[in-house]
């Protein structure tokens, strides 16, 4: 993480925990607060909506208490209108729900705002940006997966930097942070910076490092 803080004027840094060791996760999240992360990326997973299940509410508590830094939840699963004010009063700070997975997108990120968190749209690689067409000005940001969700240490996928150059046309002047999430690598983070990411997280890159 100290090799990325090179270009943190105008990248952010997010450290996925779901590359840490569980067993010492508190020591885990001290280290990447020490080393400069800007926010801790949470990666919620049901088994549903991706093939893996990961983390849930007792996890979100003690890293909450573990931390003041902004909370970024990604929220992998089906149905999250049913939880949402229960991950706000967990402590998110960003509730970040899958295009693919709300059939109601616009109103479950206005009942995001609504409940006083950022309202965060992620895509996966395969849906094209025009999912995002009538929700931007309802979102605060917008997380573009490059790799397909459901594991860490996937390799990244290269047209998420087409993806982005696309994005940053339907965004146009649009205050959004634009998250680039999966397989990035310090090699990546120029590239996806130029092309308008504003947030980089990062999981087996950040914990596996020695
Ligand atoms: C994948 C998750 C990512 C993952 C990133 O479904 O959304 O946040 O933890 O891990 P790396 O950086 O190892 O791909
Ligand atoms: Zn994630």
């Amino acid at each position: 993480l100290r090799r990325l803080r090179y270009i943190r004027v105008v990248i952010k840094i997010a450290p996925s925990i779901l590359s840490a060791d569980f067993g010492i996760l508190a020591e885990e999240i001290a280290r990447v607060e020490a080393a400069g992360a800007d926010q801790i990326h949470i990666d919620v997973m049901d088994g549903r909506f991706v093939p893996n299940i990961s983390m849930g509410f007792p996890i979100l508590d003690a890293v909450r208490k573990r931390t003041r830094l902004p909370l970024d939840l990604h929220l992998m699963i089906e149905n999250a209108d049913a939880y949402l004010e229960t991950y706000v009063r967990a402590g998110g700070t960003a509730l970040t729900v899958h295009a693919e997975a709300c059939p109601h997108l616009h109103r479950t990120l206005a009942r995001i705002r609504e409940l006083g968190a950022r309202a965060g749209v992620a895509l996966n690689p395969g849906t094209p940006t025009t999912a995002l067409d009538y929700v931007l000005d309802t979102a605060d940001l917008v997380l573009v997966m490059s790799v397909n969700p459901g594991f860490g240490g996937q390799a990244f996928i290269p047209a998420t930097f087409a993806k982005l150059v696309d994005l940053r046309n339907r965004v146009g002047e649009r205050p959004l942070e634009v998250s680039v999430d999966g397989g990035v690598k310090l090699e990546h983070c120029r590239p996806l910076a130029v092309r308008g990411a504003t947030t980089l997280v990062a999981g087996s890159a950040i914990f596996t490092a020695a």
